[in-house]
Formats: C-alpha cells, structure tokens, sequence
C-alpha cells in the first residue's frame, strides 16, 4: 500500500475530487480525517470508509476561518496522533453567471485562496513535530491559463495557490516538507458551478481538449495520491496538470 501509517486531513472531503482522495487515501492505508462545511455528507463518506475496512474521521471546517483550522489541526492530532499530509482541496467555482461580482470576488480569494494559506500555516507546526510531510495543494489549469467562462477572481485564486505552493515549498524543504500543487483540467461539476455544468459549453470545451474528454474524479485523485506519498519524496513545488493536454495547446 502507498500510504501505509499515514496519516491524511483532506479539506472539501465530502465529494467530488476530495471525496474520491479520502476513499483512496484509506484503501491505500493511510488514517483519513475528512473535513468539509457539508457535515451531514461529510461523516457520511467518512462512515463508508470505515464500513469498507479503512480508518476516518470527520471533523467540520470552513476553511476561510482561521480559528475553525487551528481545532482541525488539533482534532486531527489528538484522533490519529499526527499529521503527515495535507490536501488542502476545498473551494468555490468559477463558472458562474455574474463573472464581474465583486462579492463573489471576495469569497473566492477567501476560501480559494485565504484557505489554502490558512491551511498551509496551521499544519506546518503539526508536520515539524512530526519530522516533516506533504501538502499538497488543489489549483487547477485555471491557475495557469486565462479562460473565456470563469470569473477572474477563481484564476486569480488558483494561480495564488500556485505560486503560494512554490514559495512554501522553499521556505519549508528544510524542515522535510515538500509542497506542491495538483491542476485539473474540465472535470465533473462542481457544486458550485453554473456555467460548467451547461452540457452545451461543456461538448464545446471537449471539442479544444486534445483528449476530447472531461477527466474523472479518480484521475485527479491518483495525482494527489502521487504527490502525497514517499514516491514523490524528490518532488517539491511543482505543480502536476491533469487535463487532458488542454494547457499544452
Ligand atoms: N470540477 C472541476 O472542473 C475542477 C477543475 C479544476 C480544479 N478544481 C478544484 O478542485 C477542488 C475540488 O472541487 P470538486 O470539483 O471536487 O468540486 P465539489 O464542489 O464537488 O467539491 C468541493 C468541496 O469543497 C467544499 N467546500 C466549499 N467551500 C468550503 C469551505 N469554505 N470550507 C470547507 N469546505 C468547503 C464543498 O462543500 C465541497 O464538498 C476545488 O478546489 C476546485 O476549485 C475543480
């Protein structure tokens, strides 16, 4: 197994993308707490990997609250004892109608980018303790290339995350913690999207992805799985696209 004696804190556990990591995660050995705002869908998935053999837990965060992560953190620690990786995958979509909203700007840089930032500094005192880990952090091709149907404020977002993953991974590689980013291409909806979740733009986007399909949910978690685990362990602040070979046109 990939992550045995692991233990993993996955944020926006209780579906798509993070959900699919969390159910990976666990079956390759790794101790999984799951957190998310949605606390009923959240424990439920956290149940399904207990009732299937793995290990999890779940605890409630809205990541744009700094006092909210620092009892993640501590929950996390006083259930499993440690914390070795981090994917910090919770956050709001892009493709929404009012691509100019100024509040909606706001709450993206809150939880898109804010978040992830809070979440790198609440766990990097956790994994010191524990002589180091992995974070790995959820852009996506949005954070590299400019995009037709996506607020600004969401590229804006996750090209933070972007950067913000370089900058930690330099600040951090001496204390054994490697840093990098994961960046998917057109994947399933997002709870939150809008536009993306049009079947019409949708065959549209299809027809510029050289692979002429959406990924899945499961290809993107194998690339977290990578990044999180010993294979990776000469890899820091790269960023890892899963997209079809849309950003390579
Ligand atoms: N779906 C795509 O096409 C796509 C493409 C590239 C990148 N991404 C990114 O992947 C990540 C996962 O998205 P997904 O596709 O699985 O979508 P999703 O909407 O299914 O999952 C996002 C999860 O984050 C949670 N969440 C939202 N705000 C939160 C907050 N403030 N605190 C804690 N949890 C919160 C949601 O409840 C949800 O469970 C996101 O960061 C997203 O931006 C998605």
């Amino acid at each position: 197994m990939r992550l045995t004696n692991k233990v993993a804190l996955i944020t926006g556990a209780a579906s798509g993308m993070g959900e699919s990591a969390a159910r990976i995660f666990a079956q390759e050995g790794a101790r999984v707490m799951l957190a998310d705002i949605l606390e009923e869908e959240g424990a439920a998935v956290a149940a399904a990997i207990k009732s299937s053999g793995g290990e999890a837990g779940f605890v409630a965060l809205d990541v744009s609250k700094e006092e909210q992560w620092r009892s993640a953190i501590d929950e996390t620690v006083a259930m499993f004892g440690r914390i070795d990786i981090l994917v910090n995958n919770a956050g709001l979509s892009g493709a929404v109608t009012d691509r100019m909203d100024v509040a909606y700007f706001d709450q993206l840089m809150a939880v898109n980018a804010r978040g992830n930032f809070l979440g790198m500094k609440y766990v990097i005192p956790a994994m010191k303790q524990s002589g180091g880990g992995s974070i790995v952090n959820m852009s996506s091709m949005s954070g590299i290339i400019g995009q037709e149907f996506v607020h600004m404020g969401y590229n804006g977002a996750k090209a933070a995350i972007r950067l913000m993953t370089k900058s930690a991974a330099v600040q951090f590689a001496k204390d054994g913690i490697r840093v990098n980013s994961v960046h998917p291409g057109l994947m399933p909806p997002m709870r939150t999207s809008v536009s993306a979740a049009d079947p019409e733009l949708r065959e549209k986007i299809i027809e510029s992805i050289p692979m002429r399909r959406a990924g899945t949910v499961e290809e993107a978690a194998y690339a977290l799985l990578f990044l999180a685990s010993d294979e990776a362990s000469y890899i820091t602040g790269t960023e890892l696209v899963v997209d079809g070979g849309a950003v390579a046109v």
